[in-house]
Formats: C-alpha cells, structure tokens, sequence
C-alpha cells in the first residue's frame, strides 16, 4: 500500500526543532520557531494563565463536547480585541467567530470554506511570507502567488511596488495580509500606507484575509489591532485568522480563532453555518482546556488587566534583546549596520544573513535559524546573546 510514499521534506520552521532537540550540544540555541523564552530561557506560564487554570482545576470543570464553534465567550472575547471593546459592527451581528486550532487552523477552515466559494479565485501572499502559508493554501486546492513586500536593499518596505501588484490583481483573488508584526521580516507598513493599501483592495473588490498572530507584540493590544479596524472603517467583508498562543504563551493549546465580517446578520448567519460544516468534517469541535482559560482571562477584568501586563513584559524584553543585538554585535567586530533590527517589530528578525551563513551558525555553534535569515529575537536572552553575536560575527566573515 504505502511503497510509493515519497519522502517529504523537513518543515522549515518545525523541522528546526526536531534537528535541534536532537543536537546534544550543551549551547545550542533556538532561533528558528516564533516562540518567546523569558530572560532564563523557558516558555513562561503567565500569572494569569496560571490563576485561571488553578480555578478551573479546583472546579472539576466536566469536559463534554464544546459547541462546533468553540466557545461563546472566548469568540466574542476573540472579537472584541480585534474589533474593539464597542464595536459596532459586532453589535450589528454581522461578525461572526469560530474558535480555532491555533492561527493556522483559522487560516486553514478560512481556506477550505474560500475554496468552496470561490473554486475560481487564487490566493495571493506577500515575498516573503511565513512558509506555511503557501503550503496551505495550496493544500486547500489554491494556486498561491506572491505580490512585493521587503526590500531587501533597505531592509524596509516595498510599499509601491506592493501598491501596484494588489492593482493588477484580477476581482475576488484572495489576499493574505500580516496585520501587525510581519513573519518573517518584523517590517510593517505605517498607517498611511496601510489605508491605501485597503482602499486598493475595496476599489479592485479583492478578498482580504488578515492574519495576526502576534497581536501585542508589536506597539500593544490596541495599537495592534488598528489594521483589523481600518479594514472595518470601510465596510470591507473578511477574514481575520488570529491567535492566542504567542500572546498567552499557551502554543501547545492551539488557541486560535476565525473572525468573518459579514455583509449583514442574516448572511452572518449563513456564513457560521457552513463553516461549522467545514469544521465538524474536519475536527468536529475544538479542545477545552486552553479555549476556558483564555476565555477567563479575557472575561474576568483583574485577569486581563493581569495578562496586558505580563504581555507589555514581553513585548519590552523583545525590544531590549534588538538593540542588545545591534550593539553587541557591534562589539564583534561586525562593520555591517544592523540598526534596522531595532525597528523591526515583533518576534522576529531578518537578518539578511544568507542561507550559508545560517547552515554554518548551526554546524559550528548549534545556533537554528530559519533558512531565509529570519531568527526570533524572542528566543534571546542575557545568557545566549554574547554568544549568538560573537557566532554571528564570525559567519559573516
Ligand atoms: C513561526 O513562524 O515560527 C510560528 O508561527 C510557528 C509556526 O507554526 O510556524
């Protein structure tokens, strides 16, 4: 049965971790997957995770089967962070929330429901993207294209080169945006940029998908979610996968969730009914466990104001850990600028450095990077970050 079954090559980012746990050198680091470590290296349980899974334990919550949608108040907690606390668009019942595994099962039950409706359609991502997202697209049954996004000759944005692609883009095609915090290169566009980049994509009638799943990491909560209400502000139906699992340091919870803004509430209505079909086929129901803590903590105000805390934590230890980098690698030796490090935004870094120089940081000093140069600067701390800058400095040569 299965003697044709080719060999499937290693995930570029996942794959990083089984290489890496498999190294037994007692330094190594791992830069490759966007998971944040605290200042001594581990994946922090926040305080407020904590407290709330202390009182769901003492609880003895039952676990029955959760709705096909997942849970209501993690939804509309879901919605109104991306939204906003009064929206009124969640008011008008015209948005709808499904609760995911983690953002990429959003992005996928997106997919899959897209392909239904619009067999026709191809999806557009940005160069580069975070390469799940081809892959599952194209999984899903898309033809996946590219539109400009980094300049790689100033590390910044390619905002016109960008500008015309969405123009040439034929009606309907599906556009898979990074709301905030860009994988893999940390750059964003500024809001200027962004309103026209939206009011391209409502007057050429494409499809936008928004994909946050740093939201906190970049300026905070709020400021985050601007490009999410921007799209809003101008009544643009959509897609908007987002996740849980960087901002509550939960990843092997797979908390995500699918938000769709609807035409009206009757087609919202709709709209639920066939993702939930989509859904029930594929997984039925999503897990309890990570979805009632989160829905707790968005739902109980000491908690949240708790968790925006320890999220303004992590999001300022990123940010030292950038300019620590730029200096200490200054430090080295390296004559090459690297100040555009320090405005990069959220977990991630591209470094520029090449796909030799990455294969050689990991032979010689067990330090994982993504192939294309990104590193996770959240994966730094005051233990590895001498270390990492002196290894870098000498693979750049
Ligand atoms: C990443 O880009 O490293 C994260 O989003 C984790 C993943 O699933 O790839």
């Amino acid at each position: 049965l299965f003697e044709s079954v080719e060999l499937a090559p290693r995930d570029p980012i996942l794959g990083l971790n089984e290489q890496y746990n498999a190294d037994t050198r007692p330094n190594k680091v791992n830069l490759g997957v966007g998971v944040y470590s605290d200042d001594e290296g581990r994946i922090p349980l926040l305080d407020c995770v904590r407290q709330a899974e202390e009182a769901r334990v003492a609880a003895h919550a039952a676990r029955g089967y959760l709705p096909i949608d997942g849970i209501p108040g993690y939804n509309s907690g879901a919605q109104k962070l991306l939204l906003g606390e009064n929206s009124p668009l969640v008011g008008s019942g015209r948005v709808l929330t499904a609760q995911s595994l983690g953002g990429t099962g959003a992005l996928k039950i997106g997919a899959d429901f897209l392909r239904r409706l619009l067999p026709g359609s191809k999806v557009v991502i940005s160069d580069p993207s975070w390469a799940n997202h081809r892959a599952l697209f194209a999984e899903a049954g898309f033809t996946v294209e590219t539109y400009p996004y980094y300049d790689a000759a100033t590390h910044g944005f390619n905002f016109e080169g960008m500008l015309a692609a969405l123009r040439a883009l034929p009606e309907k095609t599906i556009v898979v945006l990074h709301a905030c915090c860009h994988n893999p290169t940390g750059v964003d566009p500024s809001a200027e940029q962004w309103a026209q980049i939206a009011d391209t994509v409502r007057d050429r009638n494409l499809v936008p998908f928004l994909d946050i799943a740093y939201q906190g990491f970049g300026d905070g909560l709020e400021e985050d979610a601007s490009v999410v209400r921007l799209f809003a502000q101008r009544d643009l139906t959509m897609l908007i996968s987002s996740s849980f699992s960087k901002s509550f340091s939960l990843y092997g919870e797979r908390v995500g969730a699918l938000t769709m803004v609807c035409s009206s509430k009757e087609e919202s209505a709709r709209v639920l009914s066939q993702l939930k079909v989509v859904i029930r086929t594929n997984y039925s129901n999503p897990p309890t466990h990570g979805g009632m803590v989160v829905s707790s903590v968005l739902n109980t105000p000491e908690l949240f104001a708790l968790w925006k805390q320890e999220l303004a934590g992590m999001r300022d230890r990123i940010r030292s850990m950038r300019t620590q980098l730029v200096d200490k690698l200054k430090e080295h030796g390296v004559s090459q600028d690297f100040s555009f490090v320090k405005s990069q935004r959220g977990m991630f870094s591209y470094s520029g450095l090449t796909a030799d120089q990455v294969e050689r940081l990991r032979e010689e000093h067990g330090i994982y990077a993504v192939g294309s140069g990104r590193i996770c600067v959240a994966a730094l701390n005051s233990g590895n970050i001498d270390y990492v800058a002196k290894a870098v400095a000498s693979v750049i040569g």
